[in-house]
């Protein structure tokens, strides 16, 4: 349980506020590179709370700028990308990627307006098939992280975006809670349950660790399906990373036995307060015969409240009625969690009111992660860097390395 004012603290992502001031010690990723085209239409953003326009320009260079141009104010976004800027459709002024306003074509030639005009603008970088931006104060810009999800080159890669209700840090939270797997995710639930209740309970076990959290659960695997067998009733051991500033990787052979393990990590970047959009970049090395990985492509439509995440309660034997088969991505092929992840981070409410709720020995890790959170605050508060926060680090990969022998990662 935390204090209304703790709560504040740890999920208001505005410019002025702590945990805001913390976001804006990372990278972020803002989009996707290959749907912001060279020269190409620019497209609305909204990160950390702030309205923003993401374009490319036609030197390829990948630009974030306010949403509204200083002049009067209309949308950037509904703007013309051309001559190595942003040009508004209003009256034409035109920005260079810095935000710098270069043009302001209906003024008489020797105005000077333009030099005194600058847009609020942010460091972009393309990197592993994303576009990350870092929106904090430039003398405090760090390294962008070059994870193995996005760096490596031996193998092949994916990825899947999607937009989700619900401040970041239950989303966060949601993932690295390992406990609710074995219920939340479970299939066969009218059979499995009676195996479940007698089976041991979670064991679970964290480290703090220089990126944020190292996790081993002992969980019952009650999963229950082709592609994995029949599982039901054996405990798995799981090793989970949450990574600052709200990330997660899972690491994963990608069937028992097959050899070839598989790095997903998830960015989950807050669009407000009340709003959340994941990144997931899934990366594969080659079969151990030299075949690339193919990832697959199918993409279904997102779950939310509107098609009630998929929910057949009559006919789907498990908890909540939502299954696992209704929703695809490249990366859950052919079963997917999310639309029971979304709904369970979703309905915790806009911001999860953490004054009511009990946490139980189980959710000791989320304890902790909000303590991570806690004492990084108080860090930049202090006027010092937070944690992994990378500087002059001159690796071609930065990895993300478990605590124990056998860990894939
Ligand atoms: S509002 Fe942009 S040029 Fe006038
Ligand atoms: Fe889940």
């Amino acid at each position: 349980m935390l204090s209304k004012e703790q709560n504040e603290r740890i999920t208001r992502v505005g410019p002025h506020t702590p945990l805001g001031k913390l976001m804006r010690r990372y990278w972020h990723p803002v989009g996707v590179s290959e749907r912001v085209k060279q020269g190409g239409p620019p497209v609305p953003v909204k990160v950390l709370g702030e309205e923003l326009t993401l374009f490319r320009n036609d030197k390829g260079l990948p630009a974030l700028v306010s949403r509204r141009c200083a002049h009067r104010l209309t949308s950037l976004a509904y703007g013309r990308v051309e001559d190595g800027g942003i040009r508004c459709p209003f009256h034409g002024w035109l920005y260079d990627i810095t935000g710098k306003c270069i043009q302001t074509p209906a003024e008489p030639d020797d105005s000077k307006l333009k030099d005194s005009i600058k847009l609020t603008a942010y460091p972009c970088q393309d990197l592993g098939g994303l576009i990350f931006a870092f929106m904090g104060p430039s003398d405090k810009k760090p390294d962008l992280p070059r994870y193995e999800s996005l760096a490596r080159e031996d193998g092949t890669r994916t990825l899947d975006v999607y937009d989700a209700g619900g401040n970041y840090l239950q989303h966060v939270e949601g993932a690295i809670d390992t406990s609710h797997l074995s219920y939340l995710h479970a299939t066969n639930w009218s059979q499995t349950k009676k195996k479940l209740f007698s089976m041991p309970k979670p064991v679970l076990e964290s480290r703090e660790t220089t990126y944020g959290l190292w996790q081993k659960s002992q969980i019952p695997n009650v999963t229950i399906h082709p592609d994995f067998g029949n599982s039901d009733g054996i405990m798995q051991t799981l090793y989970t990373y949450f990574i600052l500033p709200a990330g997660f990787l899972r690491v994963q052979e990608h069937m028992p036995n097959s050899g070839l393990v598989q790095k997903i990590q998830s960015w989950y970047v807050p669009i407000d307060d009340e709003h959340t959009t994941r990144y997931q970049v899934g990366f594969s090395p080659a079969w151990p015969d030299g075949r690339p990985y193919q990832w697959p492509t199918e993409r279904t439509e997102d779950p939310n409240v509107a098609n009630d995440y998929f929910r057949d309660y009559e006919n789907t034997d498990t908890i909540s009625g939502i299954p696992v088969t209704a929703h695809r991505t490249p990366i859950m092929p052919n079963i997917s969690y999310i639309p029971q992840d979304t709904m369970a981070n979703e309905e915790q409410g806009a911001i999860c009111d953490r004054t009511q709720e009990h946490l139980s020995p189980n959710d000791a890790i989320i304890a902790r992660m909000r303590r991570i959170y806690f004492t990084n605050i108080d860090k930049v508060e202090a006027g010092a860097d937070p944690a992994h926060v990378l500087r002059d680090q001159d690796e071609p990969i930065h990895y993300i390395r478990g605590l124990e022998e056998g860990e894939l990662v």
